[in-house]
This record gives C-alpha cells, sequence and structure tokens, in this order.
C-alpha cells in the first residue's frame, strides 16, 4: 500500500511506500535572545514529531544565542534602522521561500505593513494566558496581580499586541513562594511543548483548508 503523507499526517495510498503529498512546512524562525523556543522546534523536527524545516532565523541582535542553533547560512542578524529593517527582514524570509514565521523570543513590534504581507501567516508564543498579561514581563504582572493560574499562548499575529487569534494554550499552577524566575521557568518548560504542537496543527489545518477548498 502506498502512504501519502499530507503535510506530517500519513494518508492511504497504493504501493508500499511513503510519499509527501504537500512538503513541509518551510518555517521562518525571529529571534532576539535565547533561542530555547527555536531549539524546542529543531528538537520537534529531528525527532520527527514535527513536519517542518527551519529555513533562516533571523535575529535583530547578533550576539543572541540562538543563532548559534543552527547553521551558518542559517543564521541571519538585520540590525538596521527601524524604517528599513523589517524591508530587510521580509526579503529574507521571501528569498527562502518561508510558509509561516515564527516569533520565537522576538522583542520588537511588528508594524500593520509587515504583518499584513505576511497575513495569517505568523504566530506568537507569549509566556501568559492570554489575553491577560500581553506585553513585557508576562510572567511579573502575573505575580504581581495574585492569580492562581498562569500559563503559555501560541496566537496568530495580528497588528494588535499578543492580541491575535488564539490557537493553543496550556495552563500552569502559580505556586506559594514563585519568583519571577521560577514561573518564568516552569511555564517555559510548557513553552517547549506546546510550540511545536501548535506549529504542526496550524500547517495541518491550512492544508485541509486548501485540501476542501481546492
Ligand atoms: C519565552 O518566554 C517566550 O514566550 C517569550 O520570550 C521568551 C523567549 O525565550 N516571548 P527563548 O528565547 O525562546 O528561550
Amino acid at each position: 500500500m502506498r502512504v501519502l503523507r499530507i503535510g506530517g499526517a500519513l494518508a492511504h495510498g497504493g504501493a508500499g511506500r511513503e510519499e509527501a503529498l504537500f512538503p513541509k512546512t518551510r518555517l521562518g524562525v525571529l529571534v532576539s535572545g535565547r533561542g530555547s523556543n527555536l531549539q524546542a522546534i529543531l528538537d520537534a523536527i529531528k525527532s520527527g514529531t514535527l513536519d517542518a524545516s527551519v529555513e533562516v532565523v533571523v535575529s535583530d541582535k547578533p550576539e543572541a544565542l540562538a543563532l548559534s542553533r543552527v547553521s551558518k547560512e542559517r543564521a541571519v542578524t538585520v540590525e538596521r534602522a527601524p524604517s528599513d529593517f523589517e524591508e530587510a527582514v521580509a526579503l529574507e524570509l521571501e528569498k527562502r521561500q518561508v510558509g509561516l514565521v515564527v516569533l520565537a523570543g522576538f522583542m520588537r513590534i511588528l508594524s500593520p505593513a509587515f504583518v499584513r504581507r505576511f497575513a495569517g501567516r505568523i504566530v506568537n508564543i507569549h509566556p501568559s494566558l492570554l489575553p491577560s498579561f500581553p506585553g513585557l514581563r508576562a510572567q511579573r504582572q502575573a505575580l504581581e496581580h495574585g492569580v492562581k493560574i498562569s500559563g503559555c499562548t501560541v496566537h496568530l499575529v495580528d497588528e494588535s499586541l499578543d492580541g491575535g487569534p488564539i490557537l493553543a494554550q496550556v495552563a500552569v499552577p502559580v505556586l506559594p513562594g514563585d519568583t519571577e524566575e521560577t514561573l518564568s521557568e516552569r511555564i517555559l518548560k510548557e513553552e517547549h511543548r506546546l510550540l511545536p504542537k501548535a506549529i504542526g496543527e496550524f500547517a495541518r489545518t491550512k492544508i485541509q483548508k486548501i485540501m476542501v477548498s481546492a
């Protein structure tokens, strides 16, 4: 029997082999720092749980540890004045024919023009249960509000700050005595599970939509 692989899911076919019906999702990952979420994506690809490829990692900071997690050819730093920064990033992503842009610890706000250019194809991971605590230091905001449950969210990026449609969330308890560091660490562990899973599910859903409308 032949097996057709539809973006990671298996579909039946005819002659005892597996065949990719759609190309795997080509990812462009935007980072500013450590890149542990990027590493989680790379690990999921390596272990075969995520059917995707990281085509390029773009950082706005040359010292970002994230850049060292991929080969030199795939690691790009864009340091430009705000006016040309986004154009340079967009050209990098387009040159590598990226299908999905992942913001993984990317510390800049993207303009409406950039978001429209990649409309419906940008996802972000945020360390709170959105819509609570958008913006910076979400874990500290959660502690200051005294919430008992926080978590992390993967959402589509629109023109608002951390406000686009939610794709996936995981709840994480806030424990007595938690500091910003201990809570961040507990949430981060869940981010590493959630992000690759959400990317895979999002890609599969998009492919199903294409198939239904074809
Ligand atoms: C993560 O907590 C992510 O949710 C937030 O920034 C942090 C990035 O961590 N947006 P890393 O660079 O992926 O290690």
